[in-house]
């Protein structure tokens, strides 16, 4: 892992181990739910991810980046797809297996510590890739 990157994800986990419920309640008045989102990824945004990423070749969806489990809830959820989701802070993928478990996803979906500049994955495992606000 080089430097810089390391600081990207201490300064996202200090930020996942905060308190949610101010937050959760902007979103609900944003969004009308609280999705448990770290960006500014919006619900209409996230529900056409879920369309262009339902599945159309065999293979799970990857959520690269996932923070709290947003958008990878939404698209396993209506895109009735398995999704893999990936971080590196562990604070953030314990909200995001609570995220998947609270929607009864935990079946479908697999939450795993991993950078995504070296995938523990072989080539055309996934049938899509989708990520938010990971390169800001
Ligand atoms: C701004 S947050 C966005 C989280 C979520 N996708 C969302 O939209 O709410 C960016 C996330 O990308 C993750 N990230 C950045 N570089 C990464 C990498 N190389 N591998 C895995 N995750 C990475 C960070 O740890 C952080 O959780």
């Amino acid at each position: 892992m080089i430097r810089d990157h390391e600081d990207v994800f201490e300064r996202q986990a200090r930020r996942y181990d905060r308190p949610l419920d101010t937050w959760a309640e902007l979103e609900r008045e944003a969004f009308g739910l609280a999705v448990g989102s770290n960006g500014y990824t919006i619900l209409a945004e996230a529900e056409e991810l879920a369309r262009l990423s339902e599945a159309k070749v065999a293979g799970p969806v990857l959520d690269l980046g996932t923070g709290r489990g947003w958008p990878g809830w939404l698209v396993a959820e209506r895109g009735h797809s398995n999704l893999v989701a990936i971080d590196v802070p562990v604070a953030g993928l314990r909200h995001a297996q609570e995220a998947f478990t609270a929607r009864g996803l935990s079946s479908r979906t697999q939450v795993i510590a991993s950078d995504g500049m070296a995938l523990p994955f072989a080539s055309e495992t996934f049938s899509s890739i989708v990520h938010t606000d990971v390169f800001c």
